[in-house]
């Protein structure tokens, strides 16, 4: 995206505290001392059958930028593309999934914009509430921090499955479950402990995630693959060679970036890859913090958790796998 938007017009405002430039989840605008706006807006095309589900699934992904950055949601709006071809009651379900979510979050839906097309999509342009000092951004991570993940990943990897009819109803369940469930009990948690750093796992994986992270806060991050939530699952599929697209572009676009050491398997390689639909919430803490950010995520959170890594002075790469 970097590439595409430095060719557009910079804009000035002395109350835009986050911008387009460092890839943050979301933008952020001040208001006064205390008040600043979180905008966001993400939609895709469906990674499940039923549309009730797509719906929640698109909703919560939208929702979940405005918890990356430390937020509240407030409204959010439906962004809407439909085929003629299809029954009116499958956008109906679609947008039952996300308005029920919506409601979930503690926030209103007060409209959209739906426009024809081919093939299905859906999301959210949200707009959340955070204090100005509270902001959460993807630059915060400091030397020392540990980092916590709090969903498992192989989301895409199952997916992949899914879609190539290879996962039975549990599995699919469990990968709804985990794409559905909002990062607002994991944004509760680091509120109440107090975060240095945060951004979410979607579409570039652990890695790529994790890379603008590190880059946005100058610093190295090491992860510990061996202690990564990971959904169980993923890893005889992955070993099957059953991993999406994306996780290859993920690995071409971090070439070079990123020291992975020799020992770890090539399908643990693959599943921090992997990009992630709805994925947990990538916070850096300080290490004093960490315990109990942990004990808070234990009371509150319903997916798989761990803490991965930490955050080192800059190296020559960016990220360090252990
Ligand atoms: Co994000
Ligand atoms: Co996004």
């Amino acid at each position: 995206m970097a590439q595409v938007l430095c060719h557009l017009p910079k804009f000035n405002d002395s109350n835009l505290i986050i911008g387009a430039e460092t890839s943050d989840d979301a933008a952020v605008y001040r208001i006064d001392d205390e008040k600043a706006l979180i905008l966001t807006t993400d939609f895709f095309t469906p990674v499940v059958d039923d549309p009730y589900t797509f719906g929640q699934i698109a909703a919560a992904n939208s929702l979940s930028d405005v918890y990356a950055m430390g937020g509240r949601p407030v409204t959010a709006m439906n962004i809407v593309c439909f085929p003629t071809c299809l029954p009116l009651d499958v956008l109906t379900e679609i947008l039952k999934g996300g308005a029920d979510k919506v409601a979930e979050a503690g926030a209103i839906v007060i409209g959209g914009h739906t426009v024809e097309d081919d093939v299905p999509k859906f999301g959210l342009s949200v707009m959340g509430m955070v204090h100005p000092e509270k902001i959460a951004a993807n630059t915060g991570a400091k030397e020392g921090d540990y980092l916590i993940l709090t969903k498992p990943l192989g989301i895409g990897i199952i997916n992949t499955a899914i879609k190539a009819d290879l996962a039975d109803d549990e599995l699919r369940s469990k990968a709804i479950f985990n794409m559905a469930y909002l990062n607002k009990d994991a944004c509760e948690a680091m509120l109440e402990v107090g975060i240095n750093g945060c951004t979410d796992i979607t579409g570039f994986g652990l890695l790529g995630h994790a890379y603008e992270l590190a880059e946005g806060s100058n610093v190295t991050i090491e992860l510990w693959s061996d202690c990564l939530p990971i959904l169980e699952e993923s890893i005889d599929l992955a070993k099957m060679g059953i991993i999406p697209a994306g996780a290859y572009n993920n690995a071409k676009y971090l070439e070079g970036k990123i020291s992975l050491s020799k020992e770890i398997e090539q399908h643990t390689v693959d599943i921090m890859y992997d990009p992630q639909t709805s994925g947990g919430l990538l916070i850096s803490v300080s290490k004093d913090k960490h315990e109990a950010l942990m004990e808070k995520l234990k009371q509150k959170n319903k997916c798989d958790f761990a803490v991965i890594g930490r955050v080192k002075n800059k190296s020559n790469y960016a990220i360090e796998v252990l």
